[in-house]
């Protein structure tokens, strides 16, 4: 251990006790690998802080020590963007795990930010109430990464991402000070809006300790359906359908091919529906009132853009459907370590995308394997690209497959962030006055560098 960290060992002692300051290997390997395994960094100490004054402290007395702070939720992040690649010092929430009564008359909670999505959803279901944003994630991802990342999910076509959900923050800046705005007021112009600003800053403007979140109505009443098609076109027309006439939609999720029959091997179970599809959809409808004839009435007015249809009613056939969609993360992770892209497209732009990517990828490396799937409701289309024998693609990929969403008028990233894989591709969406605009925000908040300096923006001379 080096001098510099056993001094400031010495001195965080009395802060957060020596139970919470890990330096051996053993135990901050976990804290430095990423979810996906492709992004392994090194930290000579992680931090882990029980409240808000104790990370105030802690910001404090690392930054006077000179070391920058990688913040860590439940690293389940997957752009690279949670873990020390540059021998910063972690500093894990996972303490920060308190929720407070919820507010049935306002409909909101406060909790900490590293209450995991999956608690914080059981503590409110207490008021039959529900968090807005669901994700795979939801037993680790916590609520203070998925606000640094501005996580999607799939229910964002109903309730929007979580920056929509965020009332107000409690957050600690980069010089130790406290902001701190938690009353909930759904109207509240007094100047620059704090959770507007943290939700997609990943980490790089101020550590998030508490929010406040806005909740919805528990909707008891559910229909999945699983609907295939011969071709992406159809399945992006049935999308638009779905969503003009279901006022009860709650989620259109595909699985395109490939993906579909990668996760099915891994979970041992064969394609529910149209076994030679090109494109899958799962579809969610839920009220207060059953909405199974809601969902019915339009799929059959669909007609023949469905190739097949599977439904399911109560909640065993419902989760076996979601299956599909939710573990293909897992099944491409159990072959390799992919790259993962994670785009939006127009409406009218997303067959195009769909249809030319595996070309623009094999003409890269006629040994990569694409695997595609995503949230259809939101245009948003995950491409994850393992390279020959599960080992990473060629980077070229990364720059064919993000500049071809570009050139289409998308984005190249919905919802996982930039973190450090994305940043240099970040001019293909952001002009130089809105990256100067970044930096001087940065710079005004964080002149020392200390906050997960090395995300997000790209180096001064690319
Ligand atoms: P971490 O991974 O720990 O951190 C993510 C970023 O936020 C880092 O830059 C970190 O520095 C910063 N950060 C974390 N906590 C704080 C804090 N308190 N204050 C300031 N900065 C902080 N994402 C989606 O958007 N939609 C999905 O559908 C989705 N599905 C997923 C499914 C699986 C199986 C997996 C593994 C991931 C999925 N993700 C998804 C990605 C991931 O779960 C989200 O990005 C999530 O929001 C990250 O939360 P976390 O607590 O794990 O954050
Ligand atoms: C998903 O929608 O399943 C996630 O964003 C995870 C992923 O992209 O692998
Ligand atoms: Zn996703």
């Amino acid at each position: 251990m080096s001098d510099g960290v056993s001094r400031l060992v010495r001195k965080l002692k009395g802060v957060v006790g020596d139970n919470h300051l890990l330096r051996d290997t053993d135990l901050t390997a976990g804290y430095s690998t990423d979810w996906t395994g492709r992004f392994q960094g090194h930290t000579p100490l992680v931090i882990r802080p029980a409240n808000t004054a104790e990370v105030a402290e802690v910001v404090m007395l690392t930054a006077e020590a000179g070391f920058a702070i990688v913040p860590q939720g439940g690293n389940t992040g997957l752009v690279g963007g949670s873990v020390p690649l540059n021998g910063e010092v972690v500093l894990s929430t996972m303490r920060l795990n308190d929720c407070e009564p919820v507010d049935q008359l306002a409909q909101q909670v406060t909790c900490g930010a590293g209450v995991t999505l999956a608690r914080a959803q059981t503590h409110v279901a207490s008021a039959s109430l529900d968090i807005g944003v669901d994700l795979a994630a939801r037993d680790s991802c916590t609520i203070g990464g998925m606000i640094a990342t501005n996580a999607g999910g799939i229910n964002v076509l109903r309730y929007g991402a979580m920056r929509e959900q965020v009332l107000g923050v409690e957050a600690v800046l980069a010089d130790g000070s406290v902001v701190s705005h938690l009353e909930g007021l759904e109207k509240d112009n007094t100047g620059y809006h704090f959770p507007s600003l943290l939700a997609g800053s990943e980490g790089t403007l101020a550590i998030i300790t508490r929010a406040r979140l806005r909740l919805h109505p528990h909707l008891t009443d559910r229909c999945t359906a699983m609907l295939a098609f011969d071709s992406v076109e159809d399945a992006v027309a049935a999308t638009s359908a779905l969503r003009r006439s279901v006022t009860s939609l709650h989620a259109v999720e595909v699985i395109f091919r490939d993906a579909m029959h990668l996760v099915s091997q891994h979970i041992n179970s064969a394609v529910p529906v149209g076994t030679n599809s090109e494109a899958w959809l799962i579809v969610e409808a839920a009220a207060s009132s059953d909405p199974t004839e809601e969902l019915a009435v339009a799929i059959d007015s669909l007609g023949r853009l469905v190739a097949d249809v599977g439904v399911g009613v109560d909640s065993s056939s419902r989760n076996n459907l979601w299956q599909y969609r939710e573990k293909v993360t897992e099944a491409i992770s159990a072959k390799g370590t992919p790259h993962k892209l994670d785009v939006t497209l127009g409406a009218s732009k997303l067959a195009d995308f769909v249809t030319q990517i595996p070309a623009i990828i094999s003409a890269i490396d006629r040994g990569s394997s694409v695997y595609m799937f995503g949230h259809l409701g939101d245009g948003n289309v995950h491409v994850n690209v393992l390279g020959s024998g599960g080992n990473e693609p060629p980077e070229a990929v990364d720059a064919a497959v993000l500049e071809y969403a570009a050139k289409l008028g998308g984005s190249i990233s919905a919802e996982h962030g930039i973190g450090t894989a994305k940043k240099e591709f970040l001019h293909l969406n952001r002009t130089s006055a809105e990256l100067f605009a970044f930096r001087s925000i940065k710079h005004a908040l964080d002149p020392r560098q200390i906050l997960n300096p090395h995300v997000l923006l790209p180096s001064e001379d690319s």
